[in-house]
């Protein structure tokens, strides 16, 4: 029999609500069509936002959300985005598919988008392709009250107050697509353009410098060894997406993970193992972040990470479109869990991306929307939000599986618990393809009466949710009695869980 441990004396820290975070960039239909329809659309919106999008934004209490990007980001001039819509200039999109960029959507548009759903707005400013001057004009636009040229001029563009927007990214991907540079250089460059933000306006600016991809070791190294005692630096942005590269870089997802609905169980598993892999990427990059800042005055986040899969047909490649089955859920959940559990070490995160691009929240078909499984794992957890992570420990047989020769095993069972007020909350993971798992839960010597429980399951592995059939994947709520202190639940095959228990 598996056991479930929860240790409700043994707190770890407050999990950060940002761990809740999203990241919308300019790319494929995640910003226009997915979120901007413009104001005289058949649509309905409000200032051209989608009505549908917005509550169903607002219905998971997104925290913050990261943009315009991404690779965008280190190639986009944020005058481009301001002023009367018809003059704004049309850009190529030279990172996702040469696209026409119109501008329609810039800062004033991203920040009603964040009023409407109750989130913070996280700027990622352009270090690759500008200067650090044009930035903290950005930042002077955005959070000077009144008085100055640029805040006159915010002020004429429609809004009299300021945005008071506090995290700021210094670039993106810096080592790539942000400049490609070698860690001394982008340190260099952290501090030049930093110099220059400003806390305007009574704001405290949250600075976010450029981490790694995939946990490389050598950028974190050296980047903190370059940037020396510098002290204006909060975070430090790590990416990582589960997915498979051949050792030149390319993906290779298909032969390890299938497509995002074409796939068997050891390709399942396999996915699944590389979400897993968080957890070593969060020990890691922590522990050499300790060395150098053994305060933790800086936060180390994941502000792009998720699943990516093939290219979806009837899709441009580089759009990123792409389904989302009960195995990304299933991906949601345990990273989610992984960074409850590490509440300590990890401050924020950004799933990539929002909607209609990679591992999204929401798909949309013209007037249509969907929310994927991980819309819905995002739902659930919602209430770790500012919740005490706690100690768990999960028991169980773990479930061997083989990929191209190589043996391999995932845990059969992962989660996480927290506590708000007097209520606990555990989130229980069966990764098992197509075994239930009865488990022994102990809350450590408390006799529990009654959970309620919300199951996120479906007939197999595949299930996901089509614009004909939206909500065939939705979480499954009840009550659970018990009846002792030895209490036992049956977790259905690649389900994810949530009890609320009344302490
Ligand atoms: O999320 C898609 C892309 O992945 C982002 O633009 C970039 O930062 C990363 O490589």
């Amino acid at each position: 029999m598996s056991t479930i441990r929860v240790y409700v004396d043994n707190p770890i820290a407050t999990i950060n609500k940002n761990i809740y975070g999203h990241f919308a960039e300019h790319l494929g239909s995640c910003i226009y069509e997915g979120i901007w329809v413009g104001e005289d659309s058949a649509i309905p919106n409000t200032n051209g936002i989608r009505n549908d999008v917005v509550e169903a934004l607002k219905a998971i209490a997104p925290p913050v959300i990261r943009w315009p990007g991404g690779c965008f980001a280190d190639d986009y001039h944020w005058q481009d985005g301001i002023g009367p819509r018809e003059s704004r200039p049309s850009r190529v999109n030279i990172w996702w598919g040469e696209d026409v960029e119109s501008n329609h959507f810039g800062t004033h548009e991203f920040i009603e988008l964040c009023r409407l759903v109750g989130a913070d707005p996280y700027i990622v400013g352009n270090v690759g392709s500008g200067t650090p001057h044009e930035l903290r004009n950005w930042v002077e636009y955005c959070n000077v009250p009144g008085n100055t040229t640029l805040s006159e001029q915010r002020a004429k563009n429609g809004s009299p107050e300021p945005f008071g927007v506090e995290y700021w990214g210094v670039g993106n991907e810096n080592w790539g697509c942000g400049g490609r540079m070698d860690p001394q250089d982008y340190a260099i460059e952290y501090k030049r353009f930093s110099t220059y933000m400003r806390d305007f306006g009574g704001s405290s600016l949250f600075l976010i410098a450029c981490g790694p991809l995939q946990g490389e070791p050598v950028w974190t190294r050296e980047f903190f060894e370059k940037l020396g005692d510098f002290p204006k630096i909060h975070g430090f942005g790590a990416h990582y997406y589960a997915r498979v590269r051949d050792p030149e870089g390319t993906p290779i997802p298909e032969t390890f993970t299938g497509t995002a609905t074409d796939y068997n169980n050891d390709q399942w598993y396999y996915q699944l193992h590389l979400g897993l892999e968080m957890e070593n990427l969060v020990l890691q990059q922590r522990a050499i972040m300790d060395g150098y800042d053994p305060e933790r005055k800086v936060g180390l986040i994941f502000d792009e990470w998720g699943t990516w899969h093939p290219p979806a047909e009837g899709h441009h490649p580089r759009h990123l479109w792409q389904q989302n089955t009960m195995r990304d859920a299933l991906v949601a959940a345990t990273t989610l869990d992984i960074f409850n559990r590490h509440a300590d070490k990890v401050i924020m995160s950004n799933i990539a991306q929002t909607i209609n691009v990679l591992q999204a929240m929401i798909l949309t078909n013209g007037d249509k929307i969907l929310k994927t499984p991980t819309y819905h794992v995002y739902d659930m957890y919602k209430v770790h939000q500012d919740a005490t992570s706690v100690a768990t420990r999960f028991e169980s047989d773990d479930i061997q599986f083989g990929m191209k020769n190589e043996d391999y095993s995932v845990p059969a069972l992962t989660g996480s618990a927290s506590i708000k007020g007097d209520v606990l909350t555990l989130n229980v993971v069966n990764l098992h393809a197509d075994t239930p798992i009865e488990a022994n839960i102990d809350i450590k010597g408390i006799a529990i009466k009654e959970a309620s429980l919300q199951v996120l399951a479906s007939d197999g592995i595949h299930g996901h949710n089509t614009f004909d059939h939206p909500d065939q994947v939705l979480p499954q709520t009840s009550t659970v009695a018990v009846d002792d202190k030895n209490w036992t639940m049956t977790f259905e095959p690649a389900s994810v869980s949530v009890l609320k228990i009344q302490l």
